[in-house]
C-alpha cells in the first residue's frame, strides 16, 4: 500500500476499528435502514458481481452475498480488525460467494472491468483524494455498471452528531475539521459529490435527499446511551483519559439533557439526513 490515507488507516485499524467491531450490532441497527435504501437502488440480479466499498465488519457484504446467490461479492476495506470480523461472520454463516480484501480503494490496484455493481454504506467519505478513489472504482466496474452509495448530509441535519458535538465542545477544545476533509461529513455538499463523480468519469449521476429516523443504542437507558455515545468518539476518549472522573460525569449529564427528548423505549430515535447517490460508468 502507498503512503496515503495514513491517518485513516491508523484510525480504522486502531481504536476506531476496534470500537466498530465491539459495537457492530448497534452500528448495524443504526445504519441498516439507510444502507438498504442505497442497496435497493441497484436492483441486483442474482448472478451479479458486486464490490462493497469500505465494507467494515461486513454486514452489507453478507446481505449482498445472499442476494447474489449465483454471483459473488467482494468487500474491500483498510481496516484489518473490521475485515477479520467480517471474515469470521462469513465463515460462521458458511457463505462461500464472498471474499474480503485489505484494499485502499484510492491507491490499490483493483481488477479492471470486473464488477457489475459497486456499493457503499458510509465507506466513501474518507479518501484524501476522492477523484483518484472514484476513478479507481470506476475502472473496476464493467461498462454501464452501476454505483450506489449512501453518505451523510450536513451535521446540522443530523442531530445525533451536531447536538453531542455542541455539548462536548462546551467542555473540551475539539477541533472542527475543515469542510471536505476526510471524515463522515466530507460529502455533505451535494454539488461537491456531483463534481467528484463527474471528474471520475461517471455519468447519469443522481443525488437524492433521504430523510429517515434512525435508532442509536437500541434498548439502552438514557444514561447508558449517553455513556456509550461519549465512548464512541476516539478523539474525546483520548482527551478524557487523564481527566478527573467528575468531568466525564458532567459531560454525560449534559448529553442526557440534550438527548432526553429523543429517548424512546428502544434507545435514541433521531431524525437523519443522507444523500442516496447513484451513477453509471
Ligand atoms: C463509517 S465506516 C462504515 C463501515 C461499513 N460500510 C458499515 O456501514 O458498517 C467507514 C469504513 O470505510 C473504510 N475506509 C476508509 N477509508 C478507506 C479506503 N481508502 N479504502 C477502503 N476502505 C476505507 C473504513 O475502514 C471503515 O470500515
Amino acid at each position: 500500500m502507498e503512503d496515503k490515507n495514513i491517518k485513516q488507516k491508523e484510525f480504522w485499524s486502531g481504536k476506531g476499528g476496534d470500537y466498530w467491531v465491539v459495537k457492530q450490532n448497534e452500528m448495524d441497527i443504526m445504519l441498516n435502514p439507510l444502507g438498504n435504501q442505497a442497496l435497493t437502488k441497484l436492483n441486483l440480479s442474482n448472478d451479479a458481481k458486486v464490490l462493497d466499498i469500505g465494507c467494515g465488519c461486513g454486514a452489507t457484504t453478507l446481505s449482498i452475498a445472499k442476494m447474489v446467490s449465483h454471483g459473488e461479492v467482494t468487500g474491500v476495506d483498510i481496516s484489518v480488525p473490521m475485515l477479520q470480523q467480517a471474515k469470521t461472520l462469513a465463515k460462521n454463516k458458511n457463505i462461500n460467494n464472498i471474499e474480503f480484501k485489505v484494499t485502499d480503494v484510492q491507491v490499490d490496484e483493483m481488477p479492471t472491468n470486473n464488477y457489475d455493481f459497486a456499493f457503499s454504506r458510509f465507506g466513501v467519505m474518507f479518501f484524501e483524494d476522492p477523484v483518484q478513489a472514484f476513478r479507481n472504482i470506476s475502472q473496476s466496474i464493467k461498462e454501464n455498471g452501476m454505483l450506489s452509495f449512501v453518505c451523510w448530509q450536513e451535521p446540522s441535519l443530523n442531530p445525533w452528531q451536531s447536538l453531542s458535538i455542541q455539548v462536548i465542545k462546551s467542555y473540551l477544545e475539539i477541533p472542527t475539521p475543515p469542510l471536505r476533509s476526510p471524515g463522515p461529513f466530507a460529502f455533505q455538499e451535494k454539488e461537491y459529490v456531483h463534481e467528484i463523480l463527474e471528474k471520475s468519469g461517471f455519468s447519469n449521476i443522481k443525488i437524492e435527499d433521504n430523510q429517515q429516523d434512525i435508532t442509536m443504542f437500541s434498548g439502552k437507558s438514557l444514561k447508558d446511551a449517553s455513556e456509550d455515545y461519549l465512548a464512541i468518539n476516539p478523539v474525546v476518549t483520548e482527551m478524557l483519559k487523564d481527566s478527573p472522573e467528575s468531568l466525564r460525569s458532567e459531560i454525560i449529564t449534559s448529553l442526557m439533557d440534550v438527548f432526553s427528548e429523543y429517548h424512546k423505549d428502544n434507545g435514541l430515535l433521531f431524525p437523519s439526513a443522507t444523500w442516496l447517490v447513484t451513477a453509471n460508468k
